[in-house]
């Protein structure tokens, strides 16, 4: 069952026994002994309003990504940094959003398993290496080289791995 559904569950059961209590049950047999019936639809009222809430919230928040999927966003985020910073002419950013680039892909495709996933992966980490250096010298047309090439390869995988799954 996902988030919503629960919370909807929820809600049912308290709507049901909200009418249950008020039609049926008098005053001394509830749990609040000595409350009138209104003040017991007021609160019941203010917790069936805070679930929904709650519920409302819940279904509306993204879902958790994947470990895969959180790797993926940060090299879209670290591209599209080093692509900003380097039409602002910022190349210490580049230098380090570059260098990060590497790291990690570095890391990850040192263990993957497949043969071509881990070529690809780590071609791209010797790449953003080029970029970091290309950086140090301000030379900004061969930044726009390795960043074309670096697209080049995640299309390969995603096109020869992720979408043939
Ligand atoms: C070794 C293969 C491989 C390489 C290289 C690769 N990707 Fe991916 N990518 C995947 C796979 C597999 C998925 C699906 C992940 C999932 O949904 O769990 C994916 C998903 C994505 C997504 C969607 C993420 C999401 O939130 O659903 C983006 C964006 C993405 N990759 C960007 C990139 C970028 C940018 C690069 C290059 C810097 C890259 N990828 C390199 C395999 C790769």
């Amino acid at each position: 069952m996902t988030h919503k559904a629960v919370h909807r569950k929820i809600l049912e059961y308290q709507g049901a026994f909200l009418v249950r209590i008020s039609f049926t049950t008098p005053n001394h047999h509830t749990a609040l002994k000595g409350a009138s019936d209104e003040k017991v639809i007021v609160l019941l009222s203010v917790a069936i309003f805070a679930t929904a809430v709650f519920a409302f919230a819940a279904g509306d928040a993204k879902p958790e990504l994947s470990p895969a999927q959180k790797i993926m966003q940060a090299r879209v985020a670290w591209l599209a940094a080093i692509n900003k910073n380097l039409d602002a002419k910022k190349f210490e950013a580049v230098t380090k959003d570059a260098n990060e680039l590497a790291a990690q892909t570095k890391k990850v495709g040192e263990n993957l398993p497949n043969p071509l996933g881990k070529e690809l992966t780590l071609a791209i980490s010797a790449l953003a290496k080029d970029i970091s250096v290309a950086a140090t010298k301000k030379d900004g047309g061969k930044i726009k080289v390795k960043l074309g090439e670096i697209k080049g390869k995640c299309g390969e995988c995603h096109a020869k791995i992720r979408d043939k799954k």
